[in-house]
C-alpha cells in the first residue's frame, strides 16, 4: 500500500433507484479496463440494478439487456471499456472462480464486475474495489484491497462529494 493512501469505507445512502443509478455514472467516471469490482448483499439488493446503470453510463444502449448471468456466469458488454459481468453465487471454491479467466480479462482490458465475489478477490486477480450492499437501510459500503483500487474509491468519495455539492 503506498504511504498515506486511504483505506477508509466510504459509506453511500442508496434510498431511491435514482441515487443508486447516480452512484452507478460516478463509479463509471472512476473505474478503467482492467479494474475490478465486487458486489455482494442480500439476494435482490440490487447487485445487477447497478451493474446495469454501470454498462448504461459507459454506453450500452438501453435496448441492449444487462441481466444476472447466474447461469451463463459471465456476460460480456460491448462497452466502453469492455465490462466483463460475472455472479459466482454458484460456485464454492477460489479454483472454480479461478477456471473463469476473469483475471486474464482484466488483462485484456476489460472492467470486470463480479456479483457475490468479495470472497474470491484474490481468484478475481486481486486489487478489486468491494462494495457491501445493504437492504434495511438501503446503502452500500465501499472499499478497498489495494493500491489501484484504494485510489479508485478515493476518486470516488471526491466525485460524490463534488455531485452533493453540485458543482
Ligand atoms: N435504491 C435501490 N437501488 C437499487 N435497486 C433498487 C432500489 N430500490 C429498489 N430497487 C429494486 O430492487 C431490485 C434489485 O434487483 P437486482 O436483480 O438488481 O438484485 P440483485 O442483488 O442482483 O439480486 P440477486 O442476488 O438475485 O442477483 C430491482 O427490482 C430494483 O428496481
Ligand atoms: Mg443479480
Amino acid at each position: 500500500m503506498r504511504a498515506g493512501a486511504k483505506m477508509e469505507t466510504l459509506r453511500v445512502e442508496l434510498p431511491t433507484r435514482r441515487s443508486t443509478t447516480r452512484l452507478a455514472r460516478a463509479l463509471s467516471s472512476v473505474l478503467a479496463a482492467g479494474d475490478c469490482l465486487t458486489l455482494n448483499g442480500p439476494l435482490g439488493v440490487g447487485k445487477t440494478f447497478l451493474t446495469r446503470a454501470l454498462c448504461r453510463a459507459l454506453g450500452l444502449p438501453t435496448v441492449e439487456p444487462v441481466t444476472s448471468p447466474t447461469f451463463t456466469l459471465v456476460n460480456e458488454h460491448p462497452t466502453v471499456p469492455p465490462v466483463a459481468h460475472a455472479d459466482v453465487y454458484r460456485l464454492d471454491s477460489p479454483d472454480e472462480v479461478r477456471d473463469l479467466g476473469l483475471a486474464a480479462m482484466r488483462g485484456e482490458g476489460r472492467l470486470v464486475v463480479v456479483e457475490w465475489g468479495e470472497p474470491f478477490v484474490e481468484a478475481l486477480g486481486g486489487d478489486a474495489v468491494v462494495v457491501r450492499l445493504e437492504r434495511e437501510p438501503r446503502g452500500a459500503e465501499i472499499s478497498a484491497t489495494g493500491e489501484r483500487s484504494a485510489a479508485v474509491v478515493d476518486a470516488l468519495r471526491a466525485k460524490l462529494v463534488e455531485g452533493a455539492a453540485g458543482c
